[in-house]
């Protein structure tokens, strides 16, 4: 915890590191309470630099021991500054000998060496390898690691690290020893090291040249009855980046290691990545659809990494979403490939902008707007966000769909061919796609320097005449914190034309065949796009498979949107009409809601949501997301003052209305879509379970003795987490009176299941019926504990982000609350502590008494004196 002002860095402030970083062995005595590390270096000076003394960051850790070619240096011989230590006057090349003690068990931040129910794991990305030693910890120091590992070994018989294990065996005293070798040159925050009680299911696992690679999936014993869907997502990442990619794995040995005390999803460690249980564990007992899909994305995601993210790595951390926004392209585009049908691909992709407009839209238009590529931090773990991630992959799908997808594998090609083993920029990869595709992609860098969502508008002229349609597109950005001008972006707009049968148009363009949907380059302000040869006024579906990411205002009427919604041929477009129709109404209705006590829904929408409901032709998962309506938070978002009350019941009466009307079609929709026999967590039956579980959901919105017995009945016959937890919510929601019983049951059957008592507690922190008080009362459960992320994310950050209602109470108590948790947990762990702080982003859009209330919590958390870095940028940029 640093209390000195935070300062800013800035990416043009870039220099290269000083000294480069050959070798590096490392020694562990493993001790919770006192570890010793001894590191012993080869350095030389980089010719790249200016800068004569040798640099090197620490933090909390103890300096016990520092000696140069030998020599014991005294404390006049360096400097140490906050976290750095500078050797002036250092010799070309140097052996370093550095000796540092940590204490593990104390390090409830969960960054550099810290013990998980007794077990050791680091977690060094970003800046964590320096609270292990001192090092030049900065990703574009790549150095070859050995470590050497000694513990005790009836407490810890399992010691992993990245590579190859070379050698092991007893130190004769109870402790024994495990050294390990990296092959491959790595930047520090990829280190890694395991010293635990685990169990493993492993198998070997041929590569496409012919050689066998050890594959292992790490847990607490107990818990190998949940790693087999582990197992099978990583063998499926790694043959599909063979074969999409080329792309092999380039060790002998690859392992996944489950630990419960995580801040984020998972660590892509060299050969060996740490995961958050959360994204490992999983059996129809206990884990829900979602889970199971979440957890091959992220196996899938890591293992993606080794080549984007490890092989070519970051020059600097301004560069995150070099490795990010690719390797989650990467695995968007394995998870559609793995589920392979048209409709389930776009099933991900709506899934992929439903999470665009949920979180990354909102932010880019918030205080902590930044570019996906940023100019300036305070704290680099603060940027680890929606915007790097879910935007930036966004960015490299755009290219693909400007280049094509094998325009797209060469520029891929490209940049592994220029750039393996080095630290390079997200311009770098711009150049290997323009390159490798003869093409200049100068404007397109604008992606990576604007912050905010681009506004894209069209007007659209037919002539009957001259057979010819205009469509003249119009582009602007607003303002975001340090970026007042924005200038036009390179965006590609996916466009068809429907004729009046519903039917895709064959489109001629500048005299030119192109298909029946074209790629139009948007690169100035205003342009204007001419089809010949249109035989009737069509309907344009424009931003098909959302082309680029941006907000499409729409002038279309209702009779177009149900046009789209009933016919077009891309079906994301579809679901985008369904979504439009459903955000017009309910705009409306957010607008009555506080005036009138009898609001409406037309026929018109009630009888497009039917249709599509049970329109036999469409995959369940689809028909799905067609129905499920936009988030309160989204329809925030469209509102210059958000009054959450009345966003709430203007959504809660949609639904109750849907629930209502379509109360014989949902019926038939919920028997129709069970899926008996075997779970199994495949499209088709995930599908299935989501359409049945919406519809239990809309019947229980208007409750009444039938739908309350359907969800208590499925309640209590339910052979899956799925299920089950999908009627514990409908009669959550429902207020019914069996909801409590139910609950009290499932946390006596869940309780040794720490991934299903979150949920239980998830469950309840975001129900409508849990007010502050009972918020506070459910903090005091035994099973309640702050300092485990997943426990704390699951009460206090879902009562924050995920139940408006009672976040926002008029009174100001949710902010309260907020503001205490903020505080107690950035004394434990402030990267934890900064993503709650994240709550608030939006507090200026409230009415004038909520913004009221929330401002005076935030400079209650900005006025603490003992603050971290971390909620300090984020407090900070909230009120500037
Ligand atoms: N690099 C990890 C990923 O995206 C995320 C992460 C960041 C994990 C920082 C831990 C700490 O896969
Ligand atoms: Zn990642």
């Amino acid at each position: 915890m640093r209390t000195d002002t935070p300062q800013t860095i800035y990416r043009s402030d870039y220099t290269p590191p000083s000294y480069l970083v050959d070798t590096v062995e490392l020694g562990f005595d493993l001790d919770p309470a006192r570890t010793v590390v001894a590191n012993r270096m080869t350095i030389r000076r980089n010719p790249d630099s200016a800068q004569r003394e040798i640099e090197l960051y620490g933090e909390d850790i103890e300096l016990v021991a520092l000696r140069m070619n030998g020599r014991e240096l005294q404390e006049r011989d360096y400097a140490i500054n906050g976290s750095m230590l500078t050797i002036p006057n250092a010799p070309e090349e140097a052996v370093l000998e550095i000796e540092t003690v940590c204490v593990p068990e104390q390090n409830t931040t969960l960054s550099g060496l810290y013990t998980s129910n007794g077990n050791f794991f680091t977690q060094c990305e970003a800046e964590g390898f320096r609270r292990i030693t001192y090092f030049p910890d900065r990703p574009d120091v790549m150095a070859v690691y050995t470590v050497m590992l000694r513990a005790d070994k009836e407490r810890y018989p399992v010691l992993l690290g990245n590579g190859n294990l070379v050698e092991e065996g007893d130190l004769g005293d109870g402790r024994h020893y495990a050294k390990w070798e990296d092959p491959f040159k790595k930047p520090s925050y990829l280190f890694a090291l395991v010293a635990a009680r685990l169990v493993c299911q492993e198998e070997t696992f041929r590569l496409a040249d012919g050689r066998d690679a050890l594959l292992q999936v790490w847990v607490e014993e107990g818990n190998l009855d949940k790693t087999d869907y582990a197992m099978q997502s990583l063998k499926h990442s790694i043959r599909w980046d063979e074969e999409r990619y080329g792309l092999e794995l380039d060790l002998d040995r690859f392992m996944i290691v489950a630990t419960s005390d995580f801040n984020m999803g998972a660590m892509e460690n060299k050969g060996l990545n740490i995961f958050n249980t959360k994204f490992v564990l999983a059996n129809p007992r206990v884990a829900t659809d979602i889970d199971f899909q979440g957890i091959e994305a992220v196996v899938a995601h890591e293992y993606f990494h080794n080549w984007t993210g490890n092989r070519v790595t970051c020059r600097d951390w301004f560069q995150l979403s070099l490795k990010e926004g690719l390797t989650v392209f990467r695995d968007q585009e394995f998870t559609a490939d793995m589920i392979g049908t048209d409709t389930g691909r776009a099933v991900t992709r709506i899934d992929q902008v439903r999470t665009l407009r949920q979180a990354q839209f909102p932010e880019d238009a918030g205080p902590m707007a930044h570019p996906v590529r940023p100019d300036s931090f305070v704290e680099i773990n603060n940027f680890y966000t929606v915007t790097v991630y879910e935007k930036g992959a966004e960015v490299v799908r755009m290219y693909q769909t400007l280049l094509g997808v094998e325009g797209f594998r060469k520029g891929m090609d490209l940049y592994f061919q220029r750039h393996d083993g080095q630290a390079v920029t997200c311009d770098d990869f711009r150049l290997a796609m323009a390159d490798a595709n003869g093409r200049d992609l100068t404007q397109f860098e604008r992606w990576y320097d604007q912050a905010g969502t681009p506004v894209l508008r069209f007007e659209a002229r037919y002539d009957e005449g001259a057979q010819t349609y205009g469509i003249t597109l119009y582009q602007s950005c607003p303002p975001t914190p340090g970026q007042p001008e924005k200038r036009p972006f390179h965006i590609p707009v996916a466009v068809g034309l429907l004729d009046r049968e519903g039917r895709d148009m064959p489109l001629t363009l500048d005299g030119k065949d192109v298909g029946t949907t074209v790629v139009l380059e948007l690169t100035q302000a205003e342009q204007t796009f001419v089809f010949t040869g249109v035989k009737e006024q069509p309907v344009p579906s424009v931003l098909r498979d959302f082309s680029a990411p941006v907000i499409l205002q729409h002038g279309y009427s209702d009779s177009d949107l149900l046009h789209l919604f009933s016919f077009d041929s891309d079906p994301v477009n579809r679901w985008e009409a369904g979504q439009r129709l459903a955000m017009g109404r309910l705009l409306k209705l957010t607008g009555e809601a506080p005036v009138s006590s009898r609001l409406s829904l037309d026929d018109t929408f009630i009888d497009a949501m039917r249709k599509m409901l049970t329109d036999e032709s469409l995959d369940p998962a689809f028909r799905e997301q067609a129905l499920l309506l936009p988030t309160e938070t989204m329809i925030a978002e469209q509102l210059e003052v958000v009054d959450p009350l009345a966003v709430h019941m203007a959504r809660q009466f949609m639904r109750a209305n849907i629930g209502a009307r379509l109360r014989s079609e949902l019926l038939a929709q919920y028997e129709a879509n069970q899926t008996p026999g075997a779970y199994s967590p495949d499209a088709i039956s995930s599908g299935k379970r989501a359409l049945k579980n919406l519809a239990l959901s809309y019947l229980n919105a208007a409750p009444d003795e039938e739908t309350v017995a359907l969800a208590l009945r499925q309640c209590q016959q339910a052979d899956n987490m799925t299920d089950r937890a999908a009627a514990l919510n409908a009669l959550i929601h429902a207020r019914a009176p069996q909801a409590e019983a139910e609950l009290a049951r499932f946390y006596e059957e869940f309780q040794d299941e720490a991934l299903v008592v979150d949920k239980w507690f998830a469950m309840q922190a975001s129900a409508p019926t849990t007010d502050i008080a009972k918020v506070r009362e459910l903090m005091r459960h035994p099973a309640f504990n702050l300092r485990n992320p997943n426990r704390a994310r699951s009460l206090v950050a879902t009562y924050c982000m995920n139940n408006p209602v009672e976040f926002h109470a008029p009174n100001g108590s949710g902010y309260l609350f907020w503001a205490e948790h903020v505080t107690l947990l950035d004394a434990l762990n402030p990267q934890v502590a900064a993503r709650l702080a994240r709550a608030m982003d939006r507090w200026r859009r409230y009415t004038p008494a909520l913004q009221q209330h929330m401002k005076t919590a935030l400079q209650q958390v900005a006025g603490q004196q003992r603050l971290s870095n971390d909620v300090r940028e984020i407090v900070t940029k909230a009120l500037a």
